[in-house]
């Protein structure tokens, strides 16, 4: 073999396997997830079933999200930063919209999955819950409910146990979903998303109209 036709196939080969690891890095990318859903398939890849507890013992399921729009956010209660931030985030928005848009706001439901199924009972969702907006559904379940939940959803979550911390953390995905009436995925926010560019993505996302059951 010429070394010409050598370093050829070389060139060649690394084409096919940076298109293959291109391919990949598409592929995982909620972006890229989120926005194949408008292809041919019509099939949605955000959401699906599920079946949790709300922090008023209820049973909830994907049938809950129904006749209303819903904000639908992945986190755990002891978490010390994000969490929060993303909640406040929702709920002002939320207040935001009420104030331009009672219809628009009052057709959105916000909920919180926790994915710390372990210290994050039924108990202890009621009392953070409090912190947040007065319609924030809270929904906890059994470690497999939650995988459950959190697969259907594409939310990573893992434990981490600091070296010198008695308490651990969950590094998790961070993403809020919007999804309609028919518990379709619309779009998302990020945890970088502020309480008014969730008001703004509500107002032009949210039909009253469609939300039959609010
Ligand atoms: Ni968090």
């Amino acid at each position: 073999m010429s070394t010409k036709i050598r370093i050829l196939l070389i060139v060649l080969l690394g084409l096919v396997l940076a298109g293959g690891g291109f391919a990949l890095w598409r592929s995982v990318l909620p972006e890229n997830i989120v926005s194949r859903q408008g292809g041919t398939s019509g099939e949605a890849l955000i959401g699906g079933p599920f079946t949790l507890t709300d922090q008023t013992g209820t049973q909830r399921s994907e049938a809950d999200l129904k006749g209303h729009y819903s904000l639908i956010y992945f986190g755990y209660t002891y978490c010390p930063d994000v969490c929060p931030t993303s909640l406040s985030a929702i709920t002002q928005g939320l207040d935001l919209l009420a104030e331009t848009d009672p219809a628009k706001a009052a057709a959105v439901m916000p909920i919180f999955i926790t994915i710390d199924p372990e210290r994050d009972t039924t108990e202890a969702l009621a009392g953070y819950a409090e912190h947040f907006h007065p319609r924030l559904m809270a929904l906890t379940g059994t470690p497999e409910e939650v995988a459950v939940a959190a697969k259907a959803y594409r939310i990573y979550y893992q434990k981490v146990q600091e070296p010198d911390a008695s308490d651990y953390l969950m590094d998790h995905s961070s993403i809020i979903y919007l999804m309609g009436p028919e518990g379709n995925y619309l779009s998302h926010f990020t945890h970088a998303s502020t309480a008014d560019d969730i008001a703004e993505g509500l107002a032009k996302q949210v039909d009253p109209a469609l939300a039959a059951g609010s």
